[in-house]
């Protein structure tokens, strides 16, 4: 049964004020529910229906007496609400300790917390659980006081006191209207970093990070985060913190990353904790950006919210927008923000191009779904925010504040639309690119696929004009057969053959931006007295593929001259995919150009290039990114080409991979900054390259100095950063580092989770990855029960490592189709995500190709699916 967004009606009741009283029992919680219902005369009288899933229900009353009702399927429907305003009271109970679904209210570790985005809260009460549905909140908890001494709820506590029978209670209220999926609950035996801060604008607040006991001291960096996230949304965007108390909160068993409910954050507690033992680098940029993200979402998501789930990417898109841009700000320097440039375009097309041409291909804003849990997806999160930098781009930066001002002007308080949020910034900046080609920008929120930019230019040596045509496309994608063009922000710049920017008009800037939004264009600059080298797309400027037929040579040029750091990279990237295209397409072995190799060698030992930078350019296009490129798709060829291509690396260069592994060493205390993690990025890479290299030498000089370094390190990025040249290099020295790794950090889950994805994203070699992966399903550290766990080795395996994965003779399609059906027996989501791994089966070679279909057919025939993977499976078998 599909949703469609066409369909959106507003419903014949608004709820207004909701009073919640919860008598916590993991056993049997009993909620009551008190309502103000208001009739919306907008619509014509008819039956109040309810959502509830997995609840039971007590009793129903209208204005205080019985009302006769009935269940259907997932509704509660009251055929005699009357045609007016009323007050409704219902009590329910649930089974928080059997919620393994983790959406609504459930347990983890002895505690209470809830999940309800998108639709948890009919899982605790029966409501209008849906966005537009907006009201103000009081919530009464009451609990064992010794089991949970901590009882949270949004908004501010105004009540609290001992009870009976050893119990307690606090009362709650929320100021705010907020939709049903921003209501949270947490309770249990918890601890609270504290922190007061005053605001600009002379406000004091209580920030609270609450975990468990012993976690406390893990949760600096997040404190630190989110008092960096709140001077940041007031100074870039003028938003400030609305509340007296803001409290975030760590749980081990979590669906996604966090979930920014108004004024309590959930949070995974692998988005939360870090220590410099514990937690890598990427760890510290990746909480950093997610309690960031959740904060952001106060004012965007929370304070104007989404009319309905369609509309996802309103909130989603733009909050991703502006934690990439906190992120490139806290990271400083134009190079250091160039690293999270490159970085967050690596994700996008790691994940997200595949997906916009697989079986899960959707629009920005999808126009049907049959479970929205599967559309918190990288299209909508991250093209999301690819199309907000679009409009920032096209209106320029003063322009989208500006744009963002009216956009709070017109609609806080309000549930709206994407053409809300389109209009606000059109209207904001009347004449601008954007306001005048409107309707045509909008296609990036109802087409599906990446589109295909070409450009080809021409040198007029005569008229000493530079021709540049540029042509789109979008290939079709399941359910939309023709694309229309649409408006491609193209900035740009001309360098010579010696790599001198060049003037491109009377006024003598050398940058500029190309608005396509046609099928074809061509733009034409003036006095150009030789054949120019364009540098196009700079910074990434639309989420597209480029075509722009560049010879080596010209590549080789923007890599050593653009003023654009990114294009400089993406020209490195290019000639590596270039080469391992080439060798894919002619069936040939891989091997890498004196040429390219000199340019790596230039990179590496380059004198000003940050050691971050270095990194980046120096590590091969991934798999899954070459795989984007190919008609059919035969994981085992990609993977051998990108394995030869890293050797060559490591052999050619080695004297200067050991040059930058001791030019890179960090001295002193571990700060995750910017720079500090850019040497040790550099370093591990280095020392990857020496251990591979070793194991062709025969060298064990090498081994054995990464199994020291990962014994003395003295924090998680240089351990793991050791153990994982260890491990990726297949060394002898890997098992017994495994073992001490394990040994050291089996009581900390979120290190072990990176003991198990390590071990499953080794680089194949003769199926040994593989048999070890499945082997590990036995371990007794494995459970399907925790989401980060099961992720860590299943989606780790079936997602992140295609050459162990698609193996000839189908045994990880088996394996795939045991775990999606074991998973969703528990938690739907998670299976649901694991089924992912199918998306783009039918493009793969065969014997893959129909191997995998026909795993996919069997999880499909299983009549009881939940509705998230049917949808998955039904789509990838229908996309065949
Ligand atoms: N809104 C959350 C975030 O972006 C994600 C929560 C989604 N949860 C879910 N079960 N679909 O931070
Ligand atoms: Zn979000």
């Amino acid at each position: 049964p599909l949703i469609h967004r066409l369909d959106y009606q507003q419903p014949a009741y608004w709820i207004r004020k909701v009073d919640l009283t919860f008598d916590l029992d993991p056993a049997k919680t009993l909620v009551t529910s008190k309502m103000q219902v208001e009739r919306n005369r907008a619509v014509p009288h008819g039956p109040l229906r309810l959502h509830g899933e997995e609840l039971n229900l007590l009793r129903v009353l209208i204005d205080g007496s019985s009302v006769s009702f009935r269940q259907e399927g997932h509704e509660l429907v009251i055929e005699g609400a009357p045609d007016a305003d009323f007050a409704l009271e219902i009590r329910n109970t649930c089974c928080p300790e059997k919620n393994t679904a983790l959406s609504g209210l459930y347990t983890s570790g002895g505690s209470f917390f809830t999940q309800c985005e998108a639709e948890g809260f009919r899982r605790i009460t029966y409501f209008l659980d849906r966005p537009d549905v907006m009201a103000v909140y009081t919530v009464t908890l009451r609990a064992d006081a010794s089991r949970y001494p901590i009882l949270l709820s949004n908004g501010n506590l105004t009540d609290s006191g001992r009870l009976d029978n050893g119990r307690h209670f606090a009362v709650w209220s929320d100021p705010f209207p907020k939709p049903s999926y921003l209501f949270a609950v947490v309770a249990g035996d918890l601890v609270a970093r504290e922190q007061r801060v005053r605001t600009r604008a002379g406000k004091d607040h209580l920030l609270q990070v609450y975990v468990r006991r012993g976690d406390l001291e893990k949760t600096e960096h997040a404190m630190n985060s989110l008092i960096a996230s709140m001077v940041w949304d007031e100074a870039r965007f003028g938003l400030p913190l609305d509340l007296e108390r803001f409290m975030v909160v760590g749980v081990s068993d979590f669906n996604m990353g966090a979930m920014e409910n108004k004024g309590l954050n959930i949070f995974n507690t692998s988005a939360l904790l870090a220590s410099p033992a514990t937690a890598t680098d990427a760890d510290f940029h990746r909480i950093e950006s997610i309690v960031a993200h959740e904060y952001f979402h106060n004012w965007t998501g929370n304070r104007v919210t989404c009319r309905d789930w369609f509309q996802l990417s309103l909130k989603e898109g733009l909050t991703v927008f502006r934690d990439q841009e906190f992120s490139m700000d806290m990271a400083g320097t134009p190079s250091a923000r160039a690293v999270c440039r490159i970085q967050d375009v690596r994700q996008l097309r790691a994940l997200q191009f595949p997906e916009d041409s697989g079986a899960m291909a959707h629009p920005v804003r999808p126009d049907s779904y049959a479970e929205i849990n599967n559309f918190y997806t990288t299209t909508v999160y991250e093209k999301g925010a690819e199309v907000v930098r679009m409009y920032q781009t096209l209106v320029g930066r003063k322009g989208f504040e500006a744009g963002m001002k009216l956009y709070f002007e017109r609609h806080d308080g309000q549930a709206v639309t994407c053409d809300d949020f389109a209009a606000a910034i059109a209207d904001a900046n009347p004449g601008s690119p954007l306001a005048t080609r409107l309707d045509t920008f909008k296609r990036w929120y109802s087409q599906a696929g990446t589109p295909r930019l070409t450009a080809r230019g021409e040198h007029d040596a005569a008229a000493r004009t530079y021709t540049l045509r540029l042509a789109q496309h979008t290939p079709a994608t399941p359910g939309q057969g023709d694309k229309q063009p649409q408006v491609i922000p193209v900035v740009m710049g001309l360098l010579d053959r010696h790599g001198a920017a060049l003037a491109l008009n009377a006024a003598g800037d050398t940058e500029t931006v190309l608005v396509l939004d046609q099928a074809e264009q061509t733009f034409v600059f003036e006095n150009i007295d030789s054949e120019p080298v364009p540098s196009l797309l700079r910074d990434f400027s639309a989420p597209v593929v480029l075509d722009d037929g560049l010879s080596d040579a010209a590549l080789l040029v923007l890599m050593r001259h653009d003023s654009d750091a990114f294009n400089r990279w993406e020209a490195g990237q290019r000639l590596a995919l270039n080469r391992i295209l080439h060798a894919l397409r002619a069936g040939q072995p891989l091997v890498l150009s004196p040429a390219f190799i000199e340019a790596m060698r230039g990179v590496l030992n380059h004198p000003e290039l940050d050691p971050a930078f270095k990194e980046l350019a120096l590590t091969l296009p991934g798999e899954s990114y070459i795989a984007e490129q190919l008609d059919v798709v035969d994981p085992q060829a990609i993977h051998a080409a990108v394995m030869a291509a890293q050797a060559q690396l490591a052999s050619a260069l080695r004297d200067d991979w050991i040059a930058a592994f001791e030019a890179h060493q960090v001295q002193g205390g571990y700060t995750p900054d910017p720079a500090s993690s850019g040497k040790r990025a550099l370093a591990n890479l280095a020392l990857s390259m020496l251990v591979l290299d070793a194991r062709s030498s025969g060298d064990a000089v090498w081994p054995g100095k990464a199994y020291q370094r990962f014994k003395d390190a003295s924090n998680m990025t240089d351990r793991l950063g050791a153990l994982a040249a260890l491990v990726n290099a297949g060394a002898e020295l890997a098992a017994p580092a495994l073992e001490r790794f394990h040994a050291l950090f089996k009581d900390d889950a979120l290190v072990i989770d990176k003991w198990f994805a390590l071990q499953a994203r080794a680089p194949e070699v003769d199926g040994r990855v593989f048999a070890r992966a499945k082997a590990l399903t036995k371990h007794p550290d494995f459970t399907l029960r925790n989401p980060n766990r099961a992720r860590s080795l299943v989606a780790s395996l079936c997602m992140f490592n295609p050459a162990a994965f698609h193996r000839t003779d189908a045994a990880g399609y088996v394996f795939w189709a045991d775990q999606v059906l074991a998973m969703d027996a528990i938690n739907p989501q998670i299976a649901s995500r694991i089924a992912r791994a199918m998306d783009r089966w039918s493009v793969l070679a065969e014997p893959y190709r129909s191997a995998a279909r026909e795993a996919v057919a069997r999880v499909a025939a299983k009549p009881d699916l939940s509705t998230d993977v049917r949808e998955i499976v039904e789509r990838a078998l229908a996309s065949g």
